[in-house]
């Protein structure tokens, strides 16, 4: 039974002080497996940005900041990912693009290329999708790379790894409409993960089209591609593994809005790490209060601070439970004392606890993110907080928060 099975999974992935009080002792930095994958030198290789026709891949995922930490690069995405450990790869077919042979590529955002592992022509991936004939355009495959994310986080990364995919979803769709495309959802068969040269480490978890099927016929690929690792080593945690092997029954497609200063937006993104509650207007409360919500999520807003508007629990737009809850919400929120300067919370809840209201939660709070660069404030997603707490506030499962506050 499917919400059986979920409970389990929620059950064992529930965030308790023993769990809190674990992951405060020492964490090895320099035994974290490798955050990109990287396919043999020898593979020929396209430099995305010299084709102009591919820019919605190219600001879908990038490195937008890059620093040396502890005498080792750390590397921030556009897209926000739990602890910044990017279990993400993406792959794309490409089919009748003008100056790109057609082929499965991987995207290497080390070197913002695109690294050819199969050339196609008569055969392609479209029989692993359901598809008799060619699809001509790109197909896009998102993958989950559990360990990246397990190594810190153990079985609770199973929340992270969905909720990291919506956000990657959320900003490919983003991205794409910004350049006047369409993504189409595809339903990917059972073998695609195999044909992808893909084993226990690495799993095929979401997949769009953005072009047309065509007339001429396709034949499957004559045998699986190459096997690359996604990381330099890795540790399998077998419930982790055995859930992440069906591919979620994601079908709705992410509604994004559209942002005239998308690229700059997606070029600056931070999560924020304080808060100035005097730089956020009630007016900006109250607007990203108002974003679309999908009918999957059941979203409470808490204002922890304001100027004139009313604190407390919010309710379709209107104050249903007046009054301070800061220390409550930080608690909630395994006192992280950065959300104390928080003008809100936007705590994200649902009634079915499976992978894809993960999905649509993290795609909701890319919107988020993407609608306090608008507003030119600051917000982080919080992925951290006591899941039997949660309940004060709700019946649902809380799946995830989002802290929004005027910037510093
Ligand atoms: C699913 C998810 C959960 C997160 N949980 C927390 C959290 O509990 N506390 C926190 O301070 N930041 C959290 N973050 C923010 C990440 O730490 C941040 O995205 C990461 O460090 C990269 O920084 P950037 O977003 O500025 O690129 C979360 C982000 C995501 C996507």
């Amino acid at each position: 039974m499917t919400y059986s099975y979920n409970f389990e999974v929620r059950e064992q992935t529930l965030l308790t002080p023993q769990w809190v009080a674990n992951q405060k002792s020492f964490l090895d930095w320099d035994t974290q497996p490798a955050s990109f994958k990287h396919y043999p030198h020898f593979c020929y290789r396209v430099r995305l940005s010299d084709h102009p026709s591919l820019q919605w891949l190219l600001h879908t995922r990038f490195i937008n900041d890059e620093r040396v930490v502890a005498h080792k690069p750390y590397r921030r995405l556009n897209v926000p990912s739990a602890g910044n450990l990017h279990p993400i790869e993406i792959y794309v077919q490409l089919r009748n693009i003008p100056g790109i042979l057609s082929g499965i590529y991987h995207v290497d955002v080390l070197s913002m290329e695109l690294v050819m592992i199969a050339e196609i022509a008569g055969e392609g991936l479209e029989p692993y999708l359901g598809m008799e004939t060619r699809f001509s355009g790109a197909i896009v495959m998102l993958s989950l790379v559990p360990f990246r994310s397990s190594w810190k986080y153990g079985l609770r990364s199973w929340r992270y790894l969905y909720l990291d995919l919506g956000h990657q979803i959320a900003a490919l769709s983003t991205s794409v409409r910004h350049f006047g495309l369409e993504l189409t959802k595809m339903s990917p068969k059972e073998d695609l993960n195999r044909f992808m040269g893909m084993g226990e480490e690495e799993f095929i978890a979401a997949v769009y089209g953005i072009g047309e099927s065509t007339a001429r016929p396709v034949k499957p690929l004559h045998k699986p591609m190459m096997r690359v690792q996604p990381t330099d080593y890795s540790e399998s945690l077998p419930l982790l593994i055995s859930t992440l092997q069906t591919i979620p029954p994601y079908i709705s497609l992410p509604t994004t809005h559209g942002y005239e200063k998308y690229e700059s937006f997606n070029l600056s993104r931070r999560s924020a790490r304080e808060f100035d509650p005097n730089q956020m207007s009630d007016d900006t409360i109250m607007e990203l209060m108002c974003l679309n919500i999908p009918d999957s999520l059941e979203i409470i807003p808490v204002v922890l601070q304001a100027h004139t508007m009313q604190c407390g629990v919010y309710l379709n737009g209107k104050c249903a439970v007046n009054g301070n809850f800061i220390s409550e919400i930080l608690h909630l929120l395994l006192e992280q004392r950065f959300i104390a300067g928080a003008n809100m919370v936007v705590l994200i809840y649902a009634e079915n606890f499976c992978a894809s209201s993960h999905i649509e939660a993290g795609i909701y709070a890319q919107e988020l993110y993407m609608a306090c660069e608008y507003h030119e404030v600051g917000c982080s997603g919080i992925g951290a907080f006591y899941d039997e707490e949660a309940s004060l506030w709700s019946d649902n499962a809380l799946l995830y928060a989002v802290a929004i506050g005027g910037k510093v």
